[in-house]
C-alpha cells in the first residue's frame, strides 16, 4: 500500500503504459499532461510534482506519501456535472483530485461547478473524483438525440466506467463499496429536448427511467460465479460493487434564460413534464434502495433548491433570477447557472449528506 499511495503522491500518474524504460537525469521531466514519456528517474533523484503540466526528477528521496485515507467519487451526467475530464489522460492524485484537466476543469457555467467544491471545498475527506459526466448527455442518445453525435449519453457514461478498467478496482483506483461515492444528475437534456413531443410524456419518462436504473443495477451487481446442468463452462460476470448513491433530480430547467425566451405556455408545460419526472424518479430511487440490501442512497432535490433561490434571488445574494453572464448573477450563461450558484448547490449538497465519508 505504502508503495501505492507514494505513486499517488509523488508523480502525476499516466493510464498509458508509455512509463517503465528509459530513467529520466536530474531535472529532466517526468510527468505532465500531455507528457507521454518515461516516468522514472535515475538513482538518487524522484519524480518531483511541479504543476498539471511539469513533473521533473529532482535530487534527493521523496517526501513521505499522504498517509490516506482516500476516498473516490464518481459522478455521471451532464454539463450541470461536466469538468471535462478524461479518463485516458492523467488520473485524479494528491495534487490535483481530479487528475486532469487543472482543477476545476471546464463547465457549463463557466469557473467552479459543484463538483469542484464538494470535491474540494466542502469535503470531509480526500476523494479523488474521477468526472464521467459529459456536456451536452441524454440517458440514451435513440431515445433523446443530443445536440450533437459525439455526446456521450449516460448510457455511455457508465459504459466508459464499467469497461475501462477503474470498475475492476486496479491498483491506481483503488476503490471499493465502502469509500466510493457515485452520483448521477441527468435529464437536464432529456426534458428540454423531448417536453414538446406529442404522446404520453409519464409513460416516456418510464422508458428512460427503466434504462437509467437498469445502469444503476449494472453498477451494484456483483461478482457471480455459477454453472449449471446444461453446460459445462462456469459462467462468471464482472464484480462491480457499488453501494452509495446521490442522486439529483431535474432542476428548473423552465426558469433558464433559454427557455423563458419559449414563451410562459412552453415554460409551464416543461416545468410540469419536470416535476412528473421526478416524482417518478423519486419511487425509483425508493425501489432502487428496497430492492438491493446495503445500498445507500441520497436524493438531492434541485428542484426545490432552485425554486427556493429563483423565488428570492437577492437573499442569496443574486441580482435577479434571470441576467446572466455578470458578476452576482444565478446564471452563467442562458442555460446553465454561474460558479456562485454552484457553491450553493454544492454546499447544500454537503448538508444533505453530513455524516458521510465525503461531505
Ligand atoms: C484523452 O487522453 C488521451 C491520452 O492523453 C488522448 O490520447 C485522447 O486524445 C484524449 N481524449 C480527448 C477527447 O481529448
Ligand atoms: C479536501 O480536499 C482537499 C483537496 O484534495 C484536501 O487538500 C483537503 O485536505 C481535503 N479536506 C479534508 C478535510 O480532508
Ligand atoms: C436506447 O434506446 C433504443 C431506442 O429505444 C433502444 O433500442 C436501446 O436498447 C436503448 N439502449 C439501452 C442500452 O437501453
Amino acid at each position: 500500500m505504502s508503495s501505492l499511495l507514494s505513486l499517488l503522491t509523488t508523480t502525476a500518474l499516466l493510464v498509458s503504459s508509455a512509463a517503465a524504460q528509459a530513467q529520466i537525469p536530474a531535472f529532466g521531466q517526468c510527468g505532465g499532461l500531455t507528457y507521454t514519456g518515461s516516468t522514472t528517474c535515475v538513482a538518487g533523484t524522484f519524480c518531483q510534482w511541479d504543476s498539471d503540466f511539469f513533473s521533473q526528477c529532482v535530487p534527493g528521496t521523496a517526501p513521505p506519501p499522504f498517509a490516506g485515507p482516500i476516498n473516490f467519487w464518481f459522478p455521471f451526467g451532464d454539463s450541470y456535472t461536466s469538468t471535462t475530464f478524461n479518463a485516458s489522460s492523467v488520473l485524479p492524485n494528491i495534487h490535483n483530485p481530479f487528475g486532469n484537466p487543472p482543477f476545476p476543469g471546464f463547465t457549463g457555467g463557466g469557473g467552479e461547478n459543484y463538483v469542484g467544491y464538494d470535491t474540494e471545498t466542502f469535503n470531509k475527506s480526500v476523494i479523488f473524483t474521477y468526472n464521467y459526466a459529459f456536456g451536452g448527455a441524454t440517458i440514451n442518445a435513440s431515445l433523446v438525440a443530443p445536440f450533437e453525435p459525439t455526446v456521450l449519453s449516460l448510457i455511455d457514461q457508465v459504459n466508459e466506467f464499467l469497461t475501462g478498467g477503474v470498475a475492476g478496482k486496479p491498483a491506481t483506483t483503488p476503490w471499493t463499496s465502502g469509500n466510493a461515492l457515485f452520483s448521477v444528475w441527468i435529464g437536464v437534456n432529456d426534458m428540454a429536448g423531448s417536453y414538446f413531443e406529442p404522446g404520453d410524456r409519464g409513460a416516456f419518462a418510464d422508458t428512460l427511467l427503466d434504462e437509467y436504473f437498469a445502469l444503476m443495477q449494472k453498477l451494484v451487481r456483483d461478482f457471480v460465479s455459477f454453472s449449471n446442468t446444461f453446460s459445462s463452462c462456469p459462467h462468471s460476470s464482472t464484480a462491480v460493487g457499488a453501494r452509495n448513491f446521490l442522486f439529483l433530480n431535474v432542476p428548473r430547467v423552465d426558469l433558464t434564460p433559454l427557455i423563458i425566451q419559449e414563451g410562459a405556455s412552453a415554460q409551464a408545460l416543461l416545468k410540469s413534464v419536470i416535476a412528473d419526472f421526478n416524482t417518478r424518479l423519486a419511487s425509483r430511487v425508493a425501489s432502487f434502495k428496497a430492492s438491493n440490501a446495503g445500498v445507500t442512497t441520497w436524493l438531492w432535490d434541485s428542484n426545490s433548491v432552485f425554486t427556493t433561490i429563483l423565488s428570492a434571488p437577492t437573499q442569496f445574494g443574486f441580482v435577479d433570477a434571470v441576467s446572466f453572464g455578470g458578476t452576482g448573477d444565478f446564471w452563467g450563461n442562458n442555460f446553465h447557472p454561474s460558479q456562485a450558484a454552484h457553491q450553493i448547490f454544492a454546499q447544500d449538497i454537503a448538508t444533505l449528506m453530513a455524516g458521510s465519508l465525503w461531505f
